[in-house]
């Protein structure tokens, strides 16, 4: 796509924000505005004030050796390289993320954050792919390893939500990844804008570089299409089984889409059937590198779940790895979004029996 036609897609899709968002009043300021330098400037809650109306977080943002352990607290999630990377996963057994999004704690890849950690071999299948603008992770996981119902499809964590106060609330990010950071690993910046969707054994994240313009990070870490899971959300190849890092174009921002020459912009309704009118095309990616999850995961090998939901009925029947193709070109996007596209009505069906807002669409 041509760099003009891109920018009016990102000048749309920065204008097309909802405005339903309301300040708690005990707590009025967003959390994307709460920045701490790292580790320095980290207070030990961001979220504090037990007058506000989902009280305060419950966790902590300051995480060391003391608290890293599998009934860690800690709410400052690392997202830096496939080997180094946290989900928002629930404190509490055999939860739901709908029931649980303002409690989320980090589970990590590795040992030294000051967290729990995801479970040996509950990571099945990992794509990590650098664009200019953001860094996405998308894959597999068997999700009742970090305390979801085997049968959730799931939600949207990120940190904004109707009181702008996060999903976890508290919620804090930090990175190395970004060239901004002039490529060392010791140094970290915080993420202002992310979303991860965790659900239906699948996951996906977005986090974008806090050095570009606040019009991109609002374009590419879209929290708006909360409904619409990872396929519109960040449509990926991901494969099960692969673990991968590539370079990747950028992503159509979520929620726009070409017809017939003309850009338009869907509205994601706040009930009832999701139907976006349109395929999510996934991006093209190159230069793909496949690893050994034993290598990547080393620091996770004596990690065992403390309490498995029994996953012998999960969901995980319905989901769709994508086939074995080229992991170096964006050819699965086809079979990806017709399946995304099927599985969405199916979704928003049983988000409206269940009266959940949340749904997650299942992976490529
Ligand atoms: C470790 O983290 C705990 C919990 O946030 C905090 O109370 C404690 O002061 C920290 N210890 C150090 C040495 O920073
Ligand atoms: C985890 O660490 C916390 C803080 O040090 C401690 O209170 C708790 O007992 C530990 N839990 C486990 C399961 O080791
Ligand atoms: C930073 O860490 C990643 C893996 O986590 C590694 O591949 C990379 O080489 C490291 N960069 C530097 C400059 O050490
Ligand atoms: C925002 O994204 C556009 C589209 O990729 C890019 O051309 C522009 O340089 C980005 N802006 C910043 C400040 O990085
Ligand atoms: C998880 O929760 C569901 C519904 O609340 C329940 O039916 C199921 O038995 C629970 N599973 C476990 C392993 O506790
Ligand atoms: C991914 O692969 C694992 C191991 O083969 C399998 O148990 C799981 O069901 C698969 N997940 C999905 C979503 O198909």
């Amino acid at each position: 796509m041509s760099r003009s036609i891109l920018s009016v897609l990102l000048a749309i899709a920065a204008t097309s924000k909802l405005a339903l968002a309301q300040p708690d009043p005990a707590d009025p300021t967003p959390l994307v505005d709460k920045t701490y330098a790292y580790p320095s400037g980290i207070p030990y809650q961001v979220d504090y004030n037990t007058a506000a109306l989902r009280g305060p977080q419950v966790g902590y943002n300051i995480c060391n050796s003391t608290t890293e352990n599998q009934s860690s607290m800690c709410q400052t999630s690392m997202v830096n390289h496939i080997d180094d990377f946290c989900l928002w996963a629930p404190p509490i057994p055999n939860s739901t993320i709908g029931d649980t999004e303002q409690l989320e704690v980090a589970w990590c890849t590795k040992p030294g954050h000051g967290t729990r950690l995801i479970p040996n071999g509950a990571l099945q299948g990992v794509q990590y792919l650098r664009t200019s603008q953001y860094i996405q992770i998308a894959g597999f996981i068997d999700q009742t390893q970090v305390n979801m119902n085997a049968l959730d499809y799931g939600g949207e964590l990120d940190p904004h939500g109707a009181d702008l106060r996060g999903n976890p609330l508290g919620g804090l990010m930090y990175s190395n990844v970004f060239p901004s950071n002039g490529g060392n690993n010791n140094s970290y910046q915080q993420v202002i804008d992310w979303t991860n969707f965790m659900g239906g054994s699948s996951f996906c994240m977005t986090i974008c570089d806090p050095a570009s313009s606040s019009a991109n990070q609002s374009a590419y870490c879209q929290n708006i299409y909360d409904r619409m899971g990872c396929s519109y959300n960040m449509p990926n190849n991901a494969q099960n089984g692969t673990f991968e890092v590539c370079d990747s174009d950028l992503k159509i921002p979520a929620g726009l889409y070409v017809a017939g020459g003309v850009t338009m912009t869907y509205t994601q309704p706040n009930s009832g059937v999701v139907n976006p009118p349109y395929t999510a095309v996934t991006p093209a990616s190159s230069n793909c590198v496949t690893y050994a999850s034993t290598a990547l995961y080393a620091g996770l090998a004596t990690v065992t779940p403390t309490s498995v939901a029994a996953s012998g009925s999960s969901a995980t029947g319905t989901a769709k790895a994508s086939s074995g193709t080229s992991k170096a070109s964006s050819t699965g996007a086809a079979t990806a979004t017709q399946s995304g596209g099927a599985v969405a009505l199916g979704v928003s069906t049983l988000a409206g029996v269940t009266g959940t807002l949340f749904a997650m669409i299942f992976l490529s």
